[in-house]
């Protein structure tokens, strides 16, 4: 059985794509690539199909991670049954997901910063912070594997 972990945010151009490509180089340098598995999407449907934004970009090639062909894509209701665990961003992004969700226990809902002390991943097509941005992602990414490194596997 693989764990399968869905990052979402609001436009999946900014946070959610550096959340999927940080974990997956954390979960690929820990061995645990056949045991789990990531992606990410939005909330809304404004950047269905665009790249990840540039800034995002910048962020993860400064950390040696590529993030090549990754298109935004919109959360879907076939997700919860694809995904075990579908974490937000902030709590805008929570909402909506348990909004969506087609019943409360269907997957584990949460936000990244809940594994990292918590709070919320500031946006930051809004604070212009992509730095502050990564290194929060960083710190849930790394609080989430440590999790469910503990609890599942
Ligand atoms: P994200 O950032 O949710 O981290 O991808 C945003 C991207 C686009 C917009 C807002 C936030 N927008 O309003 O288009």
């Amino acid at each position: 059985m693989r764990t399968k972990v869905l990052f979402v945010c609001y436009g999946n151009i900014c946070r959610s794509p550096i959340a999927e490509f940080v974990f997956r180089d954390m979960v690929s340098a820990e061995g645990l690539s056949d045991r789990i598995v990531t992606a990410s999407c939005a909330t809304s449907a404004e950047h269905i199909g665009d790249p990840v934004d540039r800034r995002s970009r910048a962020e993860l090639e400064r950390h040696g991670i590529s993030c090549d062909g990754k298109r935004g894509r919109r959360l879907t209701r076939d997700d919860y049954s694809e995904y075990d665990y579908i974490i937000g961003m902030d709590r805008r992004n929570l909402e909506y997901i348990r909004t969506m969700a087609p019943s409360p226990d269907c997957c584990r809902m949460g936000m990244l910063m809940d594994y990292a002390g918590g709070g919320e991943v500031a946006d930051p097509w809004y604070t212009g912070d992509f730095g502050r941005a990564y290194s929060d992602i960083e710190r849930g990414c790394a609080g989430l594997l440590d999790h469910i490194r503990r609890e599942v596997l």
